[in-house]
């Protein structure tokens, strides 16, 4: 037996006929990587690509075992300060926030600007960062709030809440577009000025140039979907593509981008360079900071991560699961 410290964790393994189970265990800190800086996690979260890893999915987990998690808030055991990382290889492939203790290069490591909880920040994750990404293309695309309606598909995911509600805090008429007939009144809650079925952004869309509805627009779905937002959108919109949930292969003439000058911009959070993260951090914990997310907070233990996990893979999951590690400072 090892004398390390032993950690709570949730582990994903294979036997030796591959077969994958997942679950909260305990591991000692020496079966952590090997890396810069170790922190103590209070809180993590739950992202679409931690429901991959999971799964044991080897093109987001890489070798099993693997701790999943691409978001962790806490603080370092070395010196006390208070940190949140989020993507680079956390949770994907490198072991990730699902665990009381992570390890990991000193360039991942984002400092927690003053006043944002770890809690705080997890609400955020790399939703939160998305989010602010994808609101950042559409304004450096010139679009404003009085440019016309913004859509954001997939809007009661953690992706597209915190979009709806970004914008709306920045004053954009958010149009959200849901699959959730029972999350109207939530919606506007967080701030969508107008609620539409998922199907209708599919409907009036056919030809290589359909009627140009939107000014913007955030999209967390992807396939049909991305391309239909593309053929409908107004002369100079910008499109944020940020995820995959409905398909990956997309549909696309060059019209829009020659004669309307829509701007695709595509969204990697994970990659987001240091200094533009660091940016991005600091206004949403300041100028960006939203109200409300306790309404669209889930906060769980490791025990109960499995519940969460299937409502995501279900496409059922609102709003953000927050994982609960250690007490909050
Ligand atoms: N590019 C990046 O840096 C980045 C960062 C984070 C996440 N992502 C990607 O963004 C996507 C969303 O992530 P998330 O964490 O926000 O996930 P999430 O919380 O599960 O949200 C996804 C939402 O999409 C909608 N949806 C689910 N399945 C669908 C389907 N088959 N067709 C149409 N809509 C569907 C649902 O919303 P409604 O019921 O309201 O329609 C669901 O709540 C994922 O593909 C993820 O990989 C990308």
């Amino acid at each position: 037996m090892s004398d390390t410290p032993s950690i709570n964790a949730y582990l994903v393994t294979a036997d030796k006929d591959g077969h994958v189970t997942a679950g909260p265990t305990t591991i000692t800190t020496d079966q952590l990587p090997d890396q810069d800086i170790e922190i103590a996690v209070e809180w993590s979260s739950l992202n679409f690509k931690d429901t991959l890893a999971a799964a044991g999915n080897r093109r987001v987990a890489g070798d099993l075992p693997h701790v999943p998690g691409i978001d962790a808030a806490g603080t370092v055991v070395a010196d006390g300060s208070k940190v949140l990382v989020t993507g680079y290889g956390l949770g994907a492939p490198g072991w990730g926030g699902w665990a009381e203790r992570i390890r990991v290069p000193a360039n991942w490591v984002c400092v927690r600007p003053e006043g944002l909880s770890a809690r705080a920040a997890m609400q955020l994750g790399t939703a939160g960062l998305t989010a602010a990404m994808a609101v950042e293309a559409i304004a450096l695309g010139q679009v404003e709030p009085d440019s016309g309606p913004v859509l954001v598909t997939g809007a009661t995911g953690g992706v597209g809440l915190l979009s709806v509600a970004l914008l709306s805090h920045l004053g954009f008429q958010v149009v959200a577009s849901t699959g959730k007939a029972d999350q109207h009144e939530m919606l506007k809650r967080m701030g969508a000025a107008e609620i539409i079925d998922r199907d209708e952004v599919l409907r009036d869309a056919d030809g290589p140039l359909a009627s140009a509805r939107w000014a913007a627009a955030v999209d967390v779905v992807g396939g049909d979907t991305l391309s239909a937002v593309i053929r409908t959108t107004r002369p100079q919109a910008v499109v944020a593509a940020c995820g995959l949930v409905g398909g990956v292969d997309i549909t696309a003439t060059v019209y829009p981008f020659l004669l309307r000058g829509v701007t695709l911009a595509g969204i990697d959070s994970a990659g987001c360079p240091g200094p533009r993260r660091t940016e991005l951090w600091n206004r949403l914990a300041d100028a960006w900071a939203l109200e409300g997310l306790d309404e669209i907070t889930q906060e769980v233990s490791l025990d109960q991560l499995d519940t969460s996990i299937a409502l995501m893979r279900n496409g059922d999951h609102i709003g953000r699961t927050i994982v609960r590690l250690a007490d909050d400072d």
